[in-house]
């Protein structure tokens, strides 16, 4: 089977207006992957608006090299990961940005590419790295950890239920070298019921240890938020409920002024809003967007506006 060399890029129409692009403006896009939202932004903010594209995967990178090169010096591209997307805005000059996107989790290409070990409908290596300088593939997890310390990755990660189970499943098949070979361990434990494959949860939860995706995720949005420039937008588009918890709970939070305890009769944290929230509720795609581009359904955007005092 051929690897795949596009994705559809998600609630593309709802992030541009959510971006409120205009001419000449400076934008980040934290996950730059085929480069799809990133057209649409120089687009948008053509003739002389400005793009930084941040990708951890250096496939990704030099893809969206090939398909962003008719825009030249609009674009700048940085293999590496947004939990330094403070630094690298700074190093390549987008301080301050007039908008700030990340599209989180993986792409069509990297789900397709068996090799990466994504999938558990195709037989690859246990990899899941999105940058394969990373030391921690998943075949090191799956392979090499107690069993208390997988089920604990699989719960917290998957919130598998039958992680303690699935856990010792596998550490009793080890070695195990394939996503093929893990997809039937774990079928095996949890058995195949709906319309949801048995191991979803599984990979869901080693894709996120072995990228530390919720880490990185932690160690961006207050980056994003200082390198906004008052007025600028973040837009963040989260693909299951551990992300998008951490990110409702970061924009509550900085959309407050003041954060002590009801119980606190006078504020002593002294803590000032940064934020405001645009969506109150998170952004989902319309039906015909789910029916052409099914990966699309579990998508939820939420934007916020950085207010005008700086941090
Ligand atoms: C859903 S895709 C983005 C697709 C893109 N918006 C488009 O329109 O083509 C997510 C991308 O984020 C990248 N990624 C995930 N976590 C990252 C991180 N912590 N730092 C940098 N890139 C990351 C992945 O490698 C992947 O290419």
């Amino acid at each position: 089977m051929g690897v795949r060399l596009s994705h559809t890029p998600v609630l593309y129409q709802e992030v541009l207006a959510g971006l409120e692009i205009k001419p000449g403006g400076r934008y980040i896009d934290g996950t730059v992957g085929a480069g799809g939202h990133a057209r649409g932004i120089l687009e948008a903010s053509a003739p002389d608006g400005r793009l930084l594209g941040i990708d951890a995967d250096p496939a990704a990178i030099a893809l969206a090299r090939e398909k962003l090169v008719a825009y030249g010096g609009r674009v700048t591209l940085v293999q590496g990961n947004f939990a330094e997307l403070e630094a690298i805005a700074q190093r390549e000059g987008f301080c301050p940005a007039d908008g700030v996107l990340l599209d989180l989790g993986l792409s069509s290409m990297q789900l397709e590419a068996a090799q990466r070990g994504f999938s558990f409908l195709l037989d690859g290596p246990l990899d899941m790295r999105f940058d394969p300088s990373r030391m921690i593939t998943a075949a090191d997890l799956v392979n090499g950890l107690g069993v208390s310390d997988l089920a604990d990755i699989l719960y917290r990660y998957g919130e598998e239920r039958r992680a303690r189970a699935i856990a010792e499943a596998i550490a009793a098949a080890r070695p195990l070298h394939t996503t093929r070979e893990l997809a039937a361990v774990v079928e095996g434990v949890v058995g195949r019921r709906g319309r949801i494959h048995p191991a979803t949860r599984t990979f869901q939860a080693l894709r996120i240890a072995v990228n530390g995706e919720l880490e990185a995720l932690e160690a961006v949005l207050p980056q994003a938020v200082r390198v906004l420039a008052p007025g600028g937008v973040l837009a963040v588009i989260s693909f299951h409920s551990l992300e998008d918890r951490v990110v409702k709970q970061f924009l509550r939070r900085e959309s407050r002024d003041c954060l002590c305890p009801p119980e606190q009769p006078v504020c002593i944290c002294g803590h000032k809003a940064t934020l405001q929230v645009v969506t109150k509720k998170p952004i989902r795609p319309r039906a015909e967007e789910v029916e052409s581009n099914p990966r699309s359904r579990s998508a939820r955007l939420r934007l916020a506006r950085r207010l005008g005092s700086r941090v």
